[in-house]
């Protein structure tokens, strides 16, 4: 057994974890909101005005703070105004980036307000820049926000909505880079400032505006664009970074039947995400050196190809203990810039991508992926404090990483939370912990299995977090045991 070394200094307050970093995103996209969230009224499946409840009841479990929608690429060829009213009567489209599927926008503004009430969670809403209108994104804030005298409220109004909506996350586009508008930096700045002039804060409701950032490492991007961007009019800029283990978006590897070799690279490509936060950060300081503007992740997580059989165009696929320790190691890493990281939203939250959810038909399973956001979900607006774990980068068949990662901070009752990541699928680490404080008693839960370990819907617990006694604590010493390949927290108390 290896033991490293990890010291933490409560004193050392280093900043407040936004609970947005725990988000979480949802797109008009294959099963994610049609049968994974909302079956409709008349469905068999138990529902509340048509919103799955063990789907709802699960992500209330998880303490979700934060769910974008409609997109994603849908965002920028939604038109809002076809999803409100009565139902028979809404307009279909095509949903062009999804499998072309028929889009009857059942599932609207306000279904998805009303899927926010239920789950106790802010709304994130990603404004048509690619294909709207400066009106229409201006008509849907005072839709929803507005309560003065005006054509939109009393439409809203019409539709069975008396009282305004609190609306606080707004993002101006999704991927203008790419999907959504193929639009230059210096153009798409433009298009920002412009749209989000007429995004107004009606009644006390106080938008906070995300413009587009970069896709990945791509700095020309943060570098045309900030120089546009202010404080008063921004209060963040996105990023976008997916996890595909070969580094090949033809060929991505399957996400349940993978080789060690696959295993490692996957944990190399997801810690790309550390130094590319840093270069992206240390351009925006050239133009905004009191650091007003935040980042926001907002769409992460591994990207695998199709599970087989199903629609290309669905991105279904299956969750492992691999996606936990992703997970895991991302949200550590979140936690530790929490200074400048405001909000982040794994991809996505039901059936697509790295879920935390799977339905099938009534059947619903929590991923491994679930069991880490439920473990961690004590940091939410808690204190950062300061850690720092004697790591080597280890090198697995020539693929190098950092095997264990860790973060800490302050619960409002004073305790210290300590969340840890032994990526290492053969070796079991000590990790002896010295603290500037003591502790007379702890609470323990552990994650762990195989790599590939994962849960199915005739198994649905194979994999799931439990109670670990593998901690020692004597006072200002905690000896923690990381089995292979597992996530740990550890809670301490005075
Ligand atoms: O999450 C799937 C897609 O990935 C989103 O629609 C898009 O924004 C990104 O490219």
């Amino acid at each position: 057994m290896i033991t490293k070394k990890l010291h933490i200094k409560t004193a050392s307050r280093l900043a407040h974890i936004n609970k947005e970093i725990y988000g979480h995103f949802s797109e008009h996209l294959g099963r994610c909101i049609y049968n994974g969230i909302y079956v409709g009224e008349d469905s068999e499946i138990p529902n509340t005005n048509g919103m799955r409840n063990d789907v709802v009841s699960a992500l209330k479990e998880m303490a979700i703070p934060v769910l974008r929608w409609p997109g994603g690429c849908f965002a920028d060829e939604y038109h809002w105004m076809n999803g409100i009213g009565p139902k028979d009567k809404r307009v279909k489209m095509i949903n062009t980036n999804w499998g072309g599927v028929t889009e009857d926008n059942s599932f609207g503004t306000h279904e998805f307000m009303e899927l926010c009430d239920q789950i106790g969670c802010e709304p994130y809403l990603s404004g048509n820049v690619g294909s709207g209108t400066v009106r229409e994104l201006s008509e849907w804030i005072e839709y929803i926000t507005s309560d003065n005298v005006s054509p939109m409220t009393d439409l809203r109004k019409q539709n069975g909505r008396e009282k305004p909506w609190h609306l606080k996350y707004l993002g101006i586009g999704n991927e203008s880079w790419g999907c959504g508008g193929l639009m230059t930096p210096e153009y798409y700045a433009c298009q920002y400032r412009q749209y989000q002039q007429f995004c107004k804060n009606y009644n006390g409701n106080k938008l906070y505006k995300i413009a587009v950032g970069p896709n990945g490492n791509d700095t020309n991007w943060t570098e045309k664009l900030m120089p546009y961007m202010q404080p008063s009019f921004t209060d963040a800029i996105s990023l976008h970074f997916y996890t595909v283990p070969t580094g090949n978006w033809d060929d991505k590897g399957n996400a349940t039947n993978f080789s060690e070799e696959q295993y490692h690279m996957t944990i190399r490509e997801t810690q790309k995400i550390g130094p590319m936060i840093e270069e992206h950060l240390a351009i925006m300081d050239k133009t905004d050196p009191e650091h007003k503007i935040g980042l926001a992740i907002d769409e992460w997580g591994c990207w695998y190809n199709v599970e087989e059989g199903t629609n290309p165009g669905f991105l279904f696929q299956q969750n492992t203990m691999r996606d936990a320790v992703v997970a895991a190691i991302n949200l550590n890493l979140f936690n530790r810039r929490a200074d400048r990281i405001v909000m982040a939203n794994i991809a996505q939250v039901v059936n697509v991508l790295q879920s935390v959810i799977l339905t099938e038909g009534a059947k619903m399973l929590r991923t491994p992926t679930y069991y880490v956001f439920k473990m961690f979900k004590k940091h939410h607006d808690s204190t950062l404090v300061e850690s720092t774990l004697e790591n080597t980068i280890l090198a697995h068949d020539g693929i190098s990483y950092e095997d264990v990662s860790v973060s800490a901070s302050i619960l409002e009752c004073g305790d210290l939370f300590i969340t840890l990541c032994n990526a290492n699928p053969d070796e079991t680490y000590t990790i002896d912990t010295a603290i500037d404080e003591s502790y007379s008693c702890f609470e323990a839960s552990i994650l762990t299995g195989e790599m590939g370990a994962h849960n199915t819907f005739d198994e649905p617990d194979t994999v799931k977090d439990c109670s670990y006694g593998g901690v020692a604590l004597i006072g200002s010493h905690a000896s923690i045991t990381l089995p292979p390949c597992s996530i740990v927290t550890v809670q301490l108390k005075r």
